[in-house]
């Protein structure tokens, strides 16, 4: 897998959104189960808690993954969820509870197919070991923004994360998004690349070797709406004994 190499060579890969769309479970030629799906999917945002622990207006839901032996995923809080001080000395060191995903979005089939694909693609990456062996996390954030109540996460600025690899998947944004620009960073004081997942399934995958940050988001003041969104789902892969 070219994005599997592209990780391990540059520490982050995006991958567009078209290469979800020729997916076959991901049903995009049956239009309109695939729609039905997708819609789904865009409800569920909705429904997401405002995130008690740090500010910048996310709302999130969690869950964790394991495939069975007939390679079915099945979902629950499995382990504990902690971000530790040291890759997050903003908000981490302790313990978080997030609301479960919806029994909706369990049964989504596009979620699906994001998370056997994303498992594939560990397996191909090779460099983390077995997906069957590691903690997976399945995050589900609206950023919500008015013009002067930006949304933003955290640690706000260039980090890595606790995980070992991580997949940003963009799954909407309004169109008076301000910012939401992803960054890479070699070294906090040298960005190498700015990136903005715009299309439907457009990802990023990080690893530990590059710094990244999300600008914050803010929502432009003309038109209509005065709140803006980005919805994405964030999948990690974290080795067990590091939890
Ligand atoms: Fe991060």
């Amino acid at each position: 897998m070219e994005y599997a190499h592209h990780l391990a060579e540059q520490g982050y890969a995006f991958i567009p959104g078209s290469y979800y769309k020729s997916l076959p479970d991901i049903n995009y030629t049956r239009q309109e189960q695939f729609l039905a799906d997708l819609e789904n999917m865009k409800l569920a945002y909705y429904g997401l808690t405002l995130d008690p622990y740090s500010p910048g207006r996310r709302f999130r839901a969690y869950a964790q993954c394991r495939r069975d032996e007939h390679q079915r995923l099945c979902f629950g809080h499995f382990t504990p969820y902690l971000q530790t001080a040291k890759y997050n000395p903003d908000t981490g060191g302790i313990i978080r509870s997030y609301p479960m995903l919806s029994d909706a979005l369990i049964n989504n089939p596009i979620l699906h197919a994001l998370l056997h694909d994303d498992i594939r693609f560990i397996e191909s990456y090779q460099k983390v070991g077995s997906p069957d062996a590691l903690t997976i996390g399945i995050h589900f954030f609206r950023y919500q923004a008015t013009p002067d109540m930006p949304a933003y996460s955290s640690p706000v600025w260039l980090h890595k994360d606790d995980e070992d690899v991580v997949f940003v998947h963009l799954i909407d944004h309004s169109p008076n998004m301000l910012g939401g620009d992803s960054l890479i960073a070699g070294n906090p004081k040298c960005i190498e690349r700015v990136l903005k997942l715009e299309s439907l399934f457009d990802t990023l995958v990080v690893n530990h070797d590059k710094y990244h940050a999300v600008t914050p988001v803010g929502c432009r003041q003309e038109g209509e709406s005065d709140v803006s969104t980005r919805d994405i789902i964030l999948v990690t892969f974290q080795r067990r004994e590091a939890a």
